[in-house]
Formats: C-alpha cells, structure tokens, sequence
C-alpha cells in the first residue's frame, strides 16, 4: 500500500486518465476526492471505488472558479483531515478536440476558456492547496500537461500554450516551495485512447497513424496512473520540478517505428 492513509484530490476524475488514478490510488490506501464538472460520472467512479472496499467522495468542482478550488480543499480537509496529494489533472479535452486551431483562426472566447481551466485551474488549485500543505510541512502536487507541450502538435494552439505555461508553472512552483518539504511534478502523456478520444481513434485511418508513431500501441489510462502514482509516493521522494514525458517513444524517435524495424535492422 505505497498511499496508506493519504488524503488526495484528483481534478477530471471522472473520466479517462483521472478516473484510472482515482482508482489505483484508492487500491493504494489513499482516500480520494473525486474533483470534476461532471457529476454523473463523478459520483459513478466514487460509488464504485467505495463499493470496491476504498475511499471515495465526489466533489462537483469547476478548477477554473477560486471558490470550487477552495471548496474542494476544505472538503477534504473536513473528512479526512488533511491533504498530501493534488493531482490536477483536469482539462477542456472536447474544447480541445472540437474547438482549438492555429493562431489566426482560433477563437478568443476558445483561447479564453483553455488558460482559464487547463492553466488557471492549476493554479487556482495549487493556490488553495499549498497552505495545508505548508501547515503539514509535507505534500505533493502533479501537474497534468502534453508531449504536444514539447514538441509542436497542428493546430491545437491554445491547447498547447495552456499546457507549455503548466510545465512552467511546475518548475517555479517545485522551487518556491522545495524548503516546505512539497513536491512539484508534471506528467506530459502522449496519445492515450480516454473517452475524450473514443471518436477520434473510432477512425481507423487516424488510429492507424497515430498507433504507427508509437511503441505498437497507444497509451492506456492506466500506463499514465501507474506513473503518477510512482511521481505522488515516497519513492519519487528525490524528484521535483521535472516533467516526465509518457508516450511510447513519440518524442523520442526520428524514425517511427513502422518504417525504421526493417530499414535500419542489422544483419546477424
Ligand atoms: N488522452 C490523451 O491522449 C492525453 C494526452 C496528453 C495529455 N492529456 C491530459 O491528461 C488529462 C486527462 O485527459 P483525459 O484524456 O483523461 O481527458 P477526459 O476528457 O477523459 O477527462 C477530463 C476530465 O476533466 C473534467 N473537466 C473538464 N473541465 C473541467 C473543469 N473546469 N473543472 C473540473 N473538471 C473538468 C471532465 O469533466 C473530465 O471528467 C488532461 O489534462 C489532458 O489534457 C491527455
């Protein structure tokens, strides 16, 4: 049990990434306040953590509004008595999907909501949290941004800016707060099939092509959360103010691997 007794809010669990950390934290020991918009599926992924013997409590939660922020770690505080873990992993992905573009046809209002739930959420969040944190002497945030933070992706521009100022943010956030004993990381996953994404990969081309730029396969929900569960335990305990890029090799390879295996394989 690498989470015994911890007290931690994940934002967007709900669904995809978060609610597969929601779970595997609550397997570890920890007791996990569900944060998100959504409260169908909100108080769904709580019931079924509860059910499974773990401990759980949706909180409906907007990370972009300072009094839901708040809300959510005050409630926290009140049923467990204390925080040591925020994983802020919430982000407008269907914005992001149906709405972001290139610069000169991106829509302000578009621009506006991003930074204000991917970027400001982290903050606004953050902003409630370290307090508690700086009272225990002990916590540890993880951020949420993209390998498309990294390395350019077309055409999502507001969703890459909002992310670029995430990574950011971990590395001045990780230093102020390194002498209060917290910890301050990021996880860039790359192409991970969530309910975000479902419509998307259903297109077999694009899924094709996406699955070719990989290690064979596209992440998993579950290949992010075992990462972010290693990043909030006492083993990361030497880590702060990194970003840790998880996507099967995209960022790193020149040559994918579909057409690097044969070209380039030396005879034995
Ligand atoms: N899936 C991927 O391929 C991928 C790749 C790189 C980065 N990411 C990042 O990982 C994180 C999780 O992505 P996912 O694929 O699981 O997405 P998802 O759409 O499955 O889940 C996102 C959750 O965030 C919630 N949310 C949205 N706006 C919110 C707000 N204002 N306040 C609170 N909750 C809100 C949604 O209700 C949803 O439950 C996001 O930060 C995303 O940008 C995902």
């Amino acid at each position: 049990m690498q989470l015994q007794d911890r007290v931690a809010i994940i934002t967007g669990a709900a669904s995809g990434i978060g609610k597969a950390a929601a779970r595997l934290f609550a397997r570890e020991g920890a007791r996990v306040l569900v944060a998100d918009l959504d409260t169908v599926n909100g108080t769904a992924v709580a019931a079924e953590i509860n059910a499974a013997g773990g401990t759980a409590q949706f909180l409906a939660t907007d990370v972009s509004k300072s009094a839901d922020a708040a809300r959510a770690v005050e409630t926290a505080g009140a049923t467990w008595g204390r925080l040591d873990i925020l994983y802020n992993n919430a982000a407008p992905t269907r914005l992001c999907n149906e709405r972001d573009r290139a610069v000169h046809e991106l829509d302000e209002a578009v621009w506006d909501t991003m930074i204000d739930v991917a970027l400001k959420g982290v903050f606004l969040m953050s902003k409630h949290a370290l307090p508690v944190m700086m009272r225990q002497h002990r916590g540890v945030i993880l951020n949420t941004a993209t390998v498309d933070a990294v390395i350019a992706e077309p055409a999502v521009d507001s969703y890459t800016a909002a992310k670029g100022g995430v990574i950011a943010l971990t590395r001045s956030m990780a230093l102020n707060y390194a002498s209060h004993g917290i910890r301050v990381n990021c996880l860039s996953p790359g192409y991970v099939i969530t309910e975000c994404q479902l419509g998307w990969y259903d297109n077999p081309e694009a899924r094709r092509a996406a699955e070719a730029t990989h290690l064979t396969r596209l992440g998993r929900p579950e290949d992010i959360a075992e990462m972010a569960l290693f990043l909030v335990s006492d083993k990361a305990e030497f880590m702060t103010g990194s970003n840790i890029v998880i996507d099967g090799g995209f960022s790193a390879f020149k040559f994918k691997p579909a057409a690097s295996s044969n070209f380039f394989r030396k005879e034995t």
